[in-house]
């Protein structure tokens, strides 16, 4: 009879045991999803982090690139405005008379009295000067393509006359102004 008694008693203590090792085992097996759990949440922090900090790269590539749109698109209005303001200076506005010559082959870019748009400002430069540029000009000495196509459909006599009137465009606006 005891021993029966023993033998349940044992059976139920492997039982319990078993009990407790399969409890244990799902502790450990909890404690390492837990880990599991706290790993990928780590990963998702790491990610989390990283991204926000691409975005944040991102955002300043982005802030940058938008202040150089904004510079670009500054300065463009800044050059329409001046274009703008060449064109009206040149627009016919002239302050003094200039011969038809000078009007037809050099005002669209030196201005109509000289002031300069695409080409240099003229006005205040002696004939002298202003000469002895279309020579070079025209012999090549002086290279430029746009000056050397127009004065090569040009004479000497021409140039002189253009050199001459030029040279005097300083005088003519400030009597104007008087
Ligand atoms: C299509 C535009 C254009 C036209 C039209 C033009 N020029 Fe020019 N000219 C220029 C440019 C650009 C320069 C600057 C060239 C350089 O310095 O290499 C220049 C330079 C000059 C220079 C030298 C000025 C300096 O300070 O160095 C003189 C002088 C001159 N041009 C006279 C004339 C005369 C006179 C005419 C008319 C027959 C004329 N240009 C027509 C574009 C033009």
């Amino acid at each position: 009879m005891i021993k029966h008694i023993i033998a349940a008693v044992v059976t139920l203590l492997a039982a319990w045991a078993m009990f407790l090792v399969y409890q244990s085992d799902k502790e450990v097996n909890k404690l390492e999803e837990i880990q599991k759990m706290i790993k990928k949440t780590q990963v998702k922090v790491n990610l989390g982090n990283t991204e926000s900090v691409t975005q944040e790269s991102a955002a300043t590539e982005k802030a940058s690139s938008e202040s150089v749109e904004k510079e670009q698109a500054k300065k463009k209005q800044e050059l329409d405005e001046k274009l703008q303001a060449l064109k009206n200076k040149a627009g016919n506005v002239a302050a003094f008379k200039v011969s038809p010559l000078y009007k037809q082959k050099c005002a669209s870019c030196h201005g109509v009295n000289g002031e300069g748009i695409i080409g240099p400002k003229l006005i205040g430069d002696s004939s002298e000067k202003i000469h002895q540029a279309l020579l070079e000009f025209k012999s090549g000495k002086r290279k430029n393509y746009v000056m050397y196509g127009l004065l090569s459909k040009m004479d000497e006599g021409q140039l002189k006359e253009l050199s001459d009137e030029i040279g005097t465009f300083e005088q003519k606006l400030q009597e104007m102004q008087k």
